[in-house]
């Protein structure tokens, strides 16, 4: 007897408009109205939850060390820690109204949705200080992203304007893995296995050129200006690292390294000739030897939120998703970035997803807010974050609407609050990094 053939209906496809709001969806979890999990309930909580103590506050990122004299917030008025959504988007808007050319709002990609709402300029770090650059009429330029970034727009727009970050807890946990004298120290003790740091060799190249990721302190980008060094940026690291293989035997890498290896590696640059710096041991924990033979000296730092990545959900992604496309930031691990199809900087994701012409479903590995907005803006494909539990950027997710909002109405009052301003000592080697940085082609 034969079976009767069954007819398979196609699953209905479900035409409710995404929210791309991660923090609706982290309140809907802990308000038991989804099954999706997420890493800290507290992140439902308002972030001046933790303005009167050090530290990130919840989230990926609680357990990094924030370096001492880190500035800290100060709790948030009560007006603007009661008003609901709404109210504080009512009253950003007619704040900004009241203010506006005299005012610029810059927002991260990772900000969260209610944010980036009023930002007049959303993008990824570099792009944001080109925006602020672009506005030299601005006084005020507020800055809704993290702490490296505001001093970034500040070393690159006119002294008269004000860089403003909303909540001065907003750090980056990565950024402050390099500190300035861990890495003074360390530039010390390369120079007592390599000689003369300044004493080009017979071939013109120098024994080490630093070269900085965007995501670091200004003071880290002033080392590297008065070291014959570069800044780079996630999309223009391996131009970065031409740039100082051209004038250099080898590379101090800080703080990340993942960006470094991933990039060295694409390079051609053998794993054995990358060793890790480690502040805490002596030599950085690597003999005289692997030092001499470095082409590459990688510090040890990390983003928390891309540490989160792992093959194994890349493999799970892959099972469920036949045919899926997973693009990753190269902040992740090494294996997470050899197990994806494509490694590239957000706005390499960003545009990625834009070019597809086909519907295709997207794994992407990066922070959860861009994810959850480019879900909501490209529709017509499936795109879903890699990560299942639902973990954003714990000092990104610092920047409340609030804070915004209390930012804003001060600058009607007459008052600049959470002014960012890099000392000039400091700005004018770290000037050099950049600009180094911009002059930099492929
Ligand atoms: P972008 O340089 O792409 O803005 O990334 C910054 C960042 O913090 C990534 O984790
Ligand atoms: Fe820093 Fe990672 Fe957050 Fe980016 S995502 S700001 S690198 S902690």
């Amino acid at each position: 007897m034969s079976a009767t053939p069954v007819t398979l209906q196609p699953r209905p496809i479900d035409t409710r408009p995404i929210d791309p709001s991660v923090d609706h969806e982290i309140q809907a979890i802990v308000a038991g109205e989804t099954t999706a999990e997420t890493c800290n309930t507290d992140l439902a909580a308002g972030p001046w939850t933790f303005d009167t103590r050090p530290g990130y506050g919840p989230g990926s990122s609680m357990g990094d060390v924030i370096p001492t004299g880190a500035p800290r917030q100060g709790q948030l008025p009560a007006e603007y820690r009661e008003a609901d959504e709404a109210e504080l988007a009512a009253r950003i808007v007619a704040a900004k109204h009241t203010l506006g050319e005299r005012v610029v709002v810059l927002g991260h990609f990772y900000q969260r949705e209610e944010v980036v709402t009023h930002a007049d300029y959303v993008g990824d770090s570099f792009q944001l200080a080109n925006a602020a650059l672009e506005h030299p009429d601005a006084e005020a330029i507020v800055f809704c992203g993290v702490h490296f970034m505001a001093e970034t727009a500040d070393l690159l727009s006119r002294p008269e304007q004000a860089v403003i970050l909303p909540n001065l807890a907003a750090g980056c946990s990565m950024a402050d893995m390099a500190d300035i004298d861990q890495v003074e120290e360390c530039w010390e003790q390369l120079s007592d296995v390599y000689g003369d740091m300044d004493a080009p060799d017979a071939e013109g190249l120098l024994p080490v050129i630093p070269v900085t990721y965007m995501n670091s302190s200004a003071a880290i980008k002033g080392f590297v200006g008065r070291h014959g060094g570069i800044v780079c940026t996630s999309s223009n690291a391996r131009t970065v690292l031409e740039w100082a293989f051209a004038r250099g035997r080898r590379v101090l890498f800080f703080p990340d390294q993942h960006l470094g290896r991933n990039t060295a590696k694409a390079m051609g640059v053998p794993l054995e000739q990358m060793p890790m710096w480690n502040p805490r041991k002596a030599l950085g924990g690597s003999s005289e030897a692997e030092l001499a033979d470095a082409r590459v000296i990688l510090w040890h730092g990390f983003c928390s939120v891309h540490r989160r990545f792992t093959v194994d959900q890349i493999a799970a992604a892959r099972a469920e998703h036949p045919g899926v496309r997973v693009i990753v930031h190269p902040e992740c691990p090494m294996d997470v970035v050899d197990a994806a199809d494509e490694a590239g900087s957000t706005d390499y994701i960003r545009k990625a997803i834009a070019a597809a012409t086909e519907p295709t479903t997207f794994a992407i590995g990066t922070e959860i807010n861009l994810v959850q907005r480019l879900a909501a803006q490209f529709p017509q494909h499936e795109i879903f974050c890699l990560d299942p539990v639902v973990c954003p950027c714990s000092t990104m997710y610092r920047i409340h609407p609030g804070y915004l909002a209390w930012i804003l109405e001060g600058l009607v009052a007459g008052e600049v609050r959470n002014r960012i301003t890099v000392p000039a000592d400091v700005a004018q080697p770290a000037r050099v990094a950049l600009e180094r940085m911009l002059a930099a082609k492929p």
